[in-house]
């Protein structure tokens, strides 16, 4: 005789009750969009390696984005893509001009679309002429003091141009505080989440990203101070670290690979929104995978961010953002 307990399918027989399984459903609301905009007005360029995702000049982005809003987007994450040549110095001053395609963007958004949730990336890599996200010693270390000042002021200007939430990724020690202690002083820390990208890993998975970006580093790499992939212990340091700091949701990128690392977040940050990114290098692997006909890339994506949602993030920045909301993969 069957047991009453070994019966299991009961449970999961109707469409409702397999999603019923979920303790967290994917919704619009958790969706944020990266976009990367360039000097070039109007420019509309796709990036190779990069399915469907282009870089678009200030004149471009309302007209791309506006059916989007109109079809549930919530949020995005802006990244500046300097093409000038003169947008590049080791201190990387162009990340705060106030005539730069960040600034002019968050303004343009904000007006367009009031109830768009605007974020800005922050960092220092798509503006110095060597690529990396921060300023330099001597020895081309980073100097931590001078780049979290400037990694501090570049996010203040990016709040006071309008953003509703800053995301430093630059990963130098102590920037976390340095701008929450900025926004109090400009007075805007009442209305501006700070997001940290604390579990930030190094590897091989942001290629289509620097493409995109043009932040690829012009000598040397990043891995002394994005993480080791192997460093989980460092990944849970550096969350303890930013809640202390103050940060309003605790970032782990990326996100499939590394989801032991996001159900870490979920315990340690239990009172702050986890976030996730699913990097260019994930987005591209699922279409990759798609394109050589491995599997169906609406049914991959999904699972693919249901497997984000069960290790705990409530929040996914995406590329297929767009794809779900034009295709109406949730609907
Ligand atoms: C800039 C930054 C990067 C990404 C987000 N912010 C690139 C990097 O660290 O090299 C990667 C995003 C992606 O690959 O989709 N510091
Ligand atoms: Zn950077």
């Amino acid at each position: 005789m069957t047991d009453i307990t070994s019966i299991l399918q009961g449970g999961y027989h109707h469409p409702l009750t397999r999603k019923w399984q979920a303790k967290a459903q994917l919704t619009k609301s958790m969706l944020v969009y990266p976009i990367f905009i360039t000097d070039n007005e109007d420019e509309e360029t796709p990036i190779s390696g990069f399915p469907g995702q282009k870089r678009r000049g200030i004149n471009k982005i309302v007209p791309f984005l506006a059916p989007l809003v109109a079809k549930g987007l919530a949020s995005v994450i802006i990244f500046g893509v300097p093409l000038a040549i003169d947008a590049k110095d080791p201190s990387g001053s162009k990340a705060s001009d106030p005539n730069g395609p960040v600034i002019l963007a968050i303004k343009v958004l904000k007006n367009a679309f009031p109830g768009l949730f605007i974020m800005a990336d922050v960092c220092l890599c798509e503006y110095t002429s060597h690529g990396h996200c921060g300023i330099l010693n001597e020895d081309r270390t980073l100097n931590q003091q001078a780049s979290v000042k400037r990694i501090a002021a570049v996010a203040v200007d990016y709040a006071l141009a309008g953003a509703d939430c800053v995301a430093p990724s630059d990963m130098n020690d102590g920037r976390v505080k340095a701008i929450k202690e900025g926004l109090i002083a400009a007075g805007v820390s009442h209305k501006i989440m700070v997001m940290s990208y604390a579990a930030k890993f190094s590897g091989s998975l942001y290629g289509p990203f620097r493409d995109a970006a043009g932040s690829a580093p012009s000598f040397g790499d990043r891995r002394c101070y994005q993480l080791p992939h192997t460093g989980r212990g460092l990944a849970r340091r550096a969350i303890i670290r930013d809640l202390a700091e103050g940060a309003d949701s605790i970032m782990v990128k990326p996100a499939n690979a590394y989801l032991d690392i996001i159900a870490d977040a979920a315990e340690l940050a239990k009172n702050v929104p986890v976030s996730a990114y699913q990097v260019s290098g994930e987005f591209a692997m699922i279409h990759a995978g798609a394109t050589q006909g491995v599997f169906d890339l609406r049914s991959m994506a999904l699972e693919s961010l249901d497997g984000i949602l069960r290790a705990g993030a409530t929040i996914i920045l995406t590329y297929f953002t767009e794809a779900i909301l034009n295709e109406g993969w949730l609907d």
